[in-house]
């Protein structure tokens, strides 16, 4: 389908990173796609008519999904036509902060549900017609923390390795069907999730919590919340762009990250089989900050010294 109009659908565009995919792909100077701009919500449409301008109604068109309800997405994949959806990017997510003590099994499984279950429920609907064609590519906007698990993110951290396992094991099958899968992993993105999720833990009920937490929680995580995001956070265009590259492969990767400036940190996790040097690493990060740097300088030292070491390997130690 290389010279082929694609049809796109997007979950989540009523901010962020769905909204700024959505309009880069509808502006695409050689008009290769048809972009299905999806929110939960249409009241929220418009500040995406807005970044749209005159494409809206051409290349981009709006239509409601939830991906928390089954009809919902099925009513909006009929409406496509011939059902035809070439590239699906699974967007639509929420995040959660805090101490697990002071977060309802409820709050949680909302997470699961949007994060993970979402995705499951949208291929549940459009694999099937994508296996019949045998041609589609599925993207799925994960994260990070789908790899690596970060100090209360706990629930947040475990809906997206639910994604990355989901996908580890479809991709497999979905090759059979010369079906492509790819797990966009971004660091922090500044957009409404920071915004929501920060407010959310301001205003977080911590008296179910030890005071060790829920000191740890405000005067640690909170405090130092906004100073990641803005040292080492992207836009939501930048991961839009990162996003289009992956959709235009020509052999596009099982995963890509967006961060470069986070990358050491996930590739800490593939130096490590028994699992320690990451945590152990975290947990110097937050519990010495002034470390950071020394932490960082001494990944890079063992880094060093691990290629050295499997350079030297087959020869006698020392
Ligand atoms: N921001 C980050 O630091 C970051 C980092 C790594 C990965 N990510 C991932 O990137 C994706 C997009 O997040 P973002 O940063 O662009 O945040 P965002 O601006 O908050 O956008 C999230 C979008 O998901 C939508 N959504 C939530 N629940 C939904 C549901 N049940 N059905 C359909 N849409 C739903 C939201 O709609 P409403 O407006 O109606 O709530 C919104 O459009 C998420 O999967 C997130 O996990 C974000």
């Amino acid at each position: 389908i290389a010279d082929q109009l694609r049809n796109v659908l997007i979950t989540g565009c009523s901010s962020g990173i769905g909204l700024a995919l959505a309009v880069k792909m509808a502006k695409d100077e050689q008009k290769r796609f048809k972009v299905f701009a999806t929110m939960r919500n249409l009241a929220k449409k418009e500040p995406l008519e807005e970044a749209a301008g005159h494409r809206l109604g051409k290349t981009l068109e709006i239509k409601q999904l939830d991906v928390c309800d089954e009809q919902s997405i099925k009513t909006c994949v009929n409406s496509i036509p011939d059902r035809r959806i070439d590239v699906l990017v699974s967007n639509a997510g929420m995040g959660l902060i805090g101490p697990i003590e002071c977060q309802s099994i409820e709050e949680m499984k909302t997470v699961m549900d949007t994060n993970f279950f979402g995705l499951v429920r949208l291929l549940k609907e459009i694999l099937p017609d994508m296996k019949r064609r045998k041609s589609g590519h599925i993207v799925i906007i994960s994260s990070v923390m789908g790899i690596q698990g970060i100090l209360f993110n706990d629930v947040y951290a475990a809906s997206k390795f639910a994604v990355e396992g989901f996908c580890e094991s479809l991709a497999i099958q979905a090759l059979k069907f010369k079906l492509q899968l790819s797990l966009i992993e971004p660091g922090p993105v500044v957009t409404e999730f920071e915004r929501k999720v920060f407010e959310d833990g301001m205003k977080m009920d911590l008296s179910a919590a030890d005071k060790e937490t829920a000191e740890m929680f405000t005067n640690i995580y909170l405090k130092n919340y906004k100073q990641i995001f803005q040292s080492l956070g992207q836009s939501a265009e930048d991961v839009a762009e990162h996003t289009v590259k992956i959709i235009l492969a020509e052999n596009p990767p099982f995963r890509h990250q967006t961060n470069t400036l986070y990358t050491p940190m996930t590739t800490l996790k593939y130096a490590d089989p028994n699992g320690d040097l990451p945590i152990d690493i975290f947990y110097k990060m937050v519990f010495q900050h002034d470390k950071i740097f020394s932490a960082s300088l001494n990944f890079i030292k063992l880094l060093r010294w691990r290629s050295r070491k499997s350079f030297d390997l087959g020869k006698p130690s020392q």
